[in-house]
């Protein structure tokens, strides 16, 4: 059973083999990886995660995964290892969308600056919910077009009015760093926070007010904060009581809640 709008110290596969399957809309997480961070020296297992990830998601439902990977000499491809798990798992990689990261501290002095995480869509079949994010258009307003040649070879002028805006493209960009992740002091306890906005992007496309959205390695409770201001019902795991003390604080400053 789920108890939503909750905070669990645990590890995430034991909570989520114990619930029922098919109870989550929406997963929106990030795993350690390629040891780059000590999370208090936990280990970890993509495809453990993975396939308890998927026993819980509702037909329909979607997982986002947002991985980088280490770069040492070369790069170490574990996003791309988590792709195909993902997928061995029974999900379907629905996207590979960019998190662009707008400021980079870290130069390669052999290599472009690294600027980009995957954010890997899995599906479990066809998404039930996407409500695409729109941009404006650089270009709107009233033009005049010319309409192909007919058979009399004239070209025909008339007046058109250009759309306002567009279904965002799959990259997608974000500030770091105090100010761009939060403004959360707090949150910054933990070594490896993903933007606040970035979460937010993915709970409007993927889900609808009342949707359960869960991060089963919840950190700093980024995607449980955001469901909760977007009306969304929340679960957050993290295998670190320090982690979820942070998660705490911050859900409860967001709510006037105590978790
Ligand atoms: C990349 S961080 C997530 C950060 C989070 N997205 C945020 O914005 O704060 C990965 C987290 O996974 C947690 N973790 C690692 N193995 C876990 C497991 N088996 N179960 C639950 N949490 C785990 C770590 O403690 C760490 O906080």
């Amino acid at each position: 059973m789920i108890d939503a709008n909750n905070l669990i110290v645990g590890d995430a596969v034991e909570i989520l083999n114990s619930w029922n399957e098919a109870c989550v809309d929406l997963t929106v997480t990030s795993p350690p990886y390629d040891n780059l961070r000590n999370y208090k020296g936990y280990s970890f297992d993509a495809e453990l995660m993975l396939s308890a990830i998927h026993r819980v998601t509702k037909k329909g439902g979607v997982c986002v995964w947002v991985v980088g990977e280490k770069i040492n000499g070369g790069r170490s491809l574990s996003s791309f290892d988590h792709a195909f798990i993902g997928r061995d798992c029974g999900f379907t990689v629905h996207d590979v969308m960019i998190y662009q990261k707008k400021n980079t501290p870290f130069q390669r002095s052999n290599a472009y600056t690294n600027c980009y995480e995957l954010m890997i869509v899995f599906s479990k079949g066809k998404p039930k919910t996407f409500n695409p994010l729109k941009e404006p258009t650089k270009r709107h307003g009233w033009e005049t077009a010319v309409s192909n040649k007919g058979p009399d070879a004239v070209n025909r002028k008339r007046p058109v009015e250009l759309k306002k805006e567009k279904t965002k493209n799959n990259i997608w960009q974000y500030a770091v760093g105090y100010g761009g992740t939060t403004t959360d002091k707090i949150a910054f306890q933990h070594p490896a926070v993903f933007p606040e906005k970035l979460a937010a992007d993915h709970i409007l496309s993927w889900t609808n007010p009342g949707d359960i959205v869960l991060d089963p390695m919840c950190g700093s409770g980024t995607t449980c904060k955001m469901a909760h201001k977007n009306n969304r019902k929340w679960i957050g795991i993290d295998i670190s009581k320090e982690y979820i003390e942070i998660a705490k604080n911050r859900m409860a400053k967001a709510s006037n809640l105590t978790v």
